[in-house]
């Protein structure tokens, strides 16, 4: 049977928490549905022992979510944080408490400025304190922070997360919580992670310092990580956590089978950017603006002459599948050849022969020129009618 990635979505919590105006209950609701729309597979609603509003909204999210999809509020192994993440989430019906605690070398060293020992002792501790409490209700999850630090002292954290499986996690996250290397170093660790915990879901959450967080996160999943923490228009501290949308559409592009509602894609990412008040940028990988235009006549030749087919020659996959009704764009710029011509007159309505976009495309051309870029529909009607010496009228 071919595994499906579990999708976990921390835009409520990793995103919400680096906003510069976190969410209300009523954003953070519009966002929930939004998750739900998109069918993702598990949602963390925040960090309810960080201020009464993120408790309550955890707890409201947790009593409205529906029945298979997982909801999670994280806490630090700190036995109190444990139990209003517990409190908050009971409602839920498929509950997670969730558990970060630092495992580099480097946060033990120079965060927790305590002996190994100890570490150990007080993770375990943690996971057994939610294992009681929960009494069996809820799934635990334990997150090695700065586990992709951690080539230092890899072989004491794959032992602390056979520990805490033995007390009680059912899910071993492991987070780039600084992504400062190479996604194959990265990749290798969570592959030797795989191996040493046969029997636990293995989860991979990725930030983006250096721009690579989708790519780490694929190869992850190709590794052996099940759980793929992502979130929505890539929301979250620094640069970001890995996007959402990018990892889905990179997997399903792959053939790997992705069990999530692509066509609410596009609508979400842009209530994400109206919500957090951060714009697309306009060449943001699937969701940006620009980027299922044409322009060139290399490649407007090449989209025209594939349009039909499942796969485009200049286009990852099909603007429909994301819920993009536009679809492809060809506009004509001084770049364009002449299926440009034939390809937007025909959206207008008009038909025109190869003879005549051959002769229409130099009169474009200079028209593209004097307005200084894309021509708009009046401008390629004027031109249109330059060379039929007609007067211009529209549709
Ligand atoms: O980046 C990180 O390490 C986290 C953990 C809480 C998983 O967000
Ligand atoms: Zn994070």
């Amino acid at each position: 049977m071919k595994i499906k990635p579990f999708f976990y979505d921390v835009t409520l919590r990793d995103g919400n928490q680096a906003l510069k105006k976190p969410w209300n209950l009523e954003q953070k609701e519009k966002v929930f549905k939004t998750l739900l729309d998109i069918e993702v597979h598990g949602i963390e609603v925040g960090f309810a022992s960080a201020s009464e509003m993120d408790f309550n909204a955890c707890s409201h999210l947790a009593s409205i979510a529906p029945d298979k999809v997982s909801i999670s509020s994280l806490s630090r192994a700190n036995l109190k944080e444990i139990e209003i993440s517990w409190q908050a989430i009971q409602k839920a019906k498929c509950p997670r408490i969730h558990i970060v605690y630092p495992v580099s070398k480097f946060a033990i060293e120079n965060i927790l400025q305590i002996p190994y020992k100890e570490v150990l002792k007080n993770a375990i501790n943690a996971i057994s304190y939610a294992k009681k409490i929960s009494n069996g209700k809820a799934s635990i999850q334990f997150s090695g922070e700065h586990f992709g630090d951690s080539r230092e002292n890899v072989e004491f954290v794959i032992n602390l997360f056979q520990e805490v499986v033995k007390a009680g996690a059912d899910v071993v996250n492991l987070p780039n919580t600084v992504e400062r290397y190479r996604p194959f170093e990265f990749v290798e660790m969570v592959r030797l992670v795989v191996k040493s915990l046969p029997q636990s879901v293995v989860s991979v959450h990725t930030h983006n310092d250096l721009g690579m967080a989708t790519a780490t996160t694929v190869e992850s999943f190709f590794a052996g990580a099940v759980q793929l923490e992502t979130a929505l228009n890539g929301l979250g501290e620094r640069a970001g956590n890995t996007n959402f949308f990018e990892v889905a559409c990179a997997l399903q592009n792959c053939g790997v089978d992705v069990d999530l509602n692509f066509s609410s894609f596009y609508r979400s990412a842009k209530l994400v950017s109206e919500l957090s008040g951060i714009p697309i940028p306009e060449k943001a990988p699937i969701i940006g603006e620009d980027v299922f235009s044409h322009r060139s006549g290399i490649h407007q030749d090449g989209v025209a002459k594939t349009i039909h087919q499942s796969k485009n020659a200049y286009g990852a996959f099909n603007p429909d599948m994301i819920g993009r009704a536009e679809g492809h764009q060809i506009s004509f710029t001084s770049q364009s050849g002449r299926k440009a011509v034939q390809y937007i007159l025909k959206e207008m309505g008009i038909s025109v022969s190869e003879g005549e976009a051959k002769m229409l495309q130099p009169i474009f051309k200079q028209f593209s020129e004097k307005s200084g870029g894309e021509l708009n529909q009046e401008e390629i009607m004027e031109a249109y009618y330059f060379l039929k010496n007609e007067p211009k009228t529209l549709g």
